[in-house]
């Protein structure tokens, strides 16, 4: 059961951005640090750990480590997970977490309970890669499955010979229209299971240039069936995956991740502004809790002039649908630029690689710094080196 929702008040923000929402406090300004109301939770503060993949997890199935790694970092207003499959056919790396068997129930929630017993909020990240995948871990070696069978110029990881390796992907067959149904059924039982496992919520990972972001986006979805060709017929997918979850486990503790223009794993859209702001508006239907804007290319530049966006249209798209949920931006952002989005009215603002290596972000944040600096070599996979021992201010760290 959902927790009873607040009552929802009026965004106090510099910007023109005054409509509803419930992802605010009652006060003159928000800032990073105030306490926020969100879909069915009420998080501490508006720092939330972005979702990164790690490459941690053996056999799919999350370790002591891992519940040591969010451990350390509830501090954050509200962590996501890395992305985590839901399905074996929704696996792409090596060494990622899976939400579909009972044996990664069970381990994700020494995870849960360890973020909840430091105060911390927790959601899980539902993944289906499509064609970011390669047949060595798809179902008895197949392809992996996309949209159309047009191959994603873009690496994939796998573990050779006990090494993090980056390989080409594999090329992908197109779904056919009756394996749809059960593609959408599998992210209903994984934020069912989700659930089970303790986590407060989900976050479903329509970004990035994965399944769900494939079929939204012309440059990888070349179907003429119900799910291709134009705008609303693209954005079907993702609808139906939206409905499945709000409607098991509550719109309140669904959120949703979207990169409308970033160019990862080889997307590309014609129309991305109207693309986004018919997804958004049709989203305003659920009382979800959040909306995760990715702004630019995923960890690299925030505008690209080649691919422009105006966010604060897509914003205000959303609102005057009637979007209630909290406004969370992500990509690049530091102290000043994030103290600037929540003034400017973002609700909720998600840090990636400064999590990584500041376990104490928030704690960091307040003081303005000192900021550990983020290892790339030890990213993705590899064991405590990078994941566990960045130091905290409490350590007596002064990076
Ligand atoms: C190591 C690493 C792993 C990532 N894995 C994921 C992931 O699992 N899901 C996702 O949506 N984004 C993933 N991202 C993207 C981050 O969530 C974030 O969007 C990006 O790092 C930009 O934010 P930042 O500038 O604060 O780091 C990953 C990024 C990094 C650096």
């Amino acid at each position: 059961m959902a927790e009873p929702l607040s009552v929802p008040c009026r965004l106090r923000t510099k910007g023109s951005d005054l409509s509803l929402a419930r992802g605010c406090t009652m006060g003159d300004m928000n800032t990073l640090f105030d306490p926020c109301q969100v879909g069915a939770w009420t998080l501490r503060n508006r720092v939330v750990m972005a979702p990164q993949t790690r490459n941690r997890a053996p056999g799919a199935v999350p370790t002591e480590a891992m519940a040591r790694y969010y451990r350390q970092r509830a501090s954050a207003g509200l962590i996501v997970t890395e992305a985590t499959a839901i399905s074996h056919q929704g696996q792409g790396y090596a060494d990622v977490p899976g939400l579909y068997t009972p044996e990664q129930v069970q381990a994700w929630r020494q995870v849960t309970d360890a973020v909840h017993a430091e105060g911390g909020r927790i959601v899980n990240q539902l993944w289906h890669v499509g064609r970011v995948s390669h047949t060595s871990l798809q179902p008895d070696g197949g392809a992996p499955v996309a949209p159309s069978a047009i191959r994603a110029q873009t690496k994939t990881v796998l573990i050779r010979d006990g090494v993090p390796t980056f390989v080409d992907t594999s090329e992908p067959r197109a779904l056919q229209m009756h394996e749809l149904p059960g593609i959408v059924d599998d992210y209903r039982r994984a934020a069912l299971a989700a659930i089970d496992a303790g986590f407060d919520g989900v976050e479903i990972h329509a970004a990035n240039g994965y399944l769900l972001d494939q079929f939204l986006k012309t440059g990888s979805n070349h179907r003429s069936d119900a799910y291709g060709g134009g705008i609303e017929q693209r954005a079907s997918l993702l609808l139906e995956v939206v409905a499945a979850v709000a409607d098991a486990i509550g719109a309140p503790r669904t959120g949703i991740r979207l990169s409308p223009v970033t160019p990862a794993n080889d997307v590309h859209d014609a129309q991305p502004q109207a693309l986004f702001e018919h997804v958004v508006r049709r989203l305003a239907a659920w009382d979800l809790a959040y909306l995760h804007v990715i702004e630019g290319a995923t960890g690299g530049e925030r505008e690209l002039p080649e691919r422009p966006f105006d966010y604060a249209a897509c914003r205000a798209a959303w609102r005057a649908a009637g979007g209630r949920g909290a406004w969370m931006v992500n990509n690049g952002y530091d102290l000043p630029l994030a103290q600037a989005a929540v003034e400017q009215g973002a609700d909720l603002v998600a840090f990636g690689r400064p999590f990584i290596a500041n376990p104490d972000l928030v704690a960091r944040l307040q003081r303005g710094g000192p900021f550990n600096t983020p290892d790339r070599k030890t990213f993705y996979g590899g064991g405590e080196a990078g994941y566990l021992d960045y130091p905290t201010l409490s350590d007596g760290d002064t990076a």
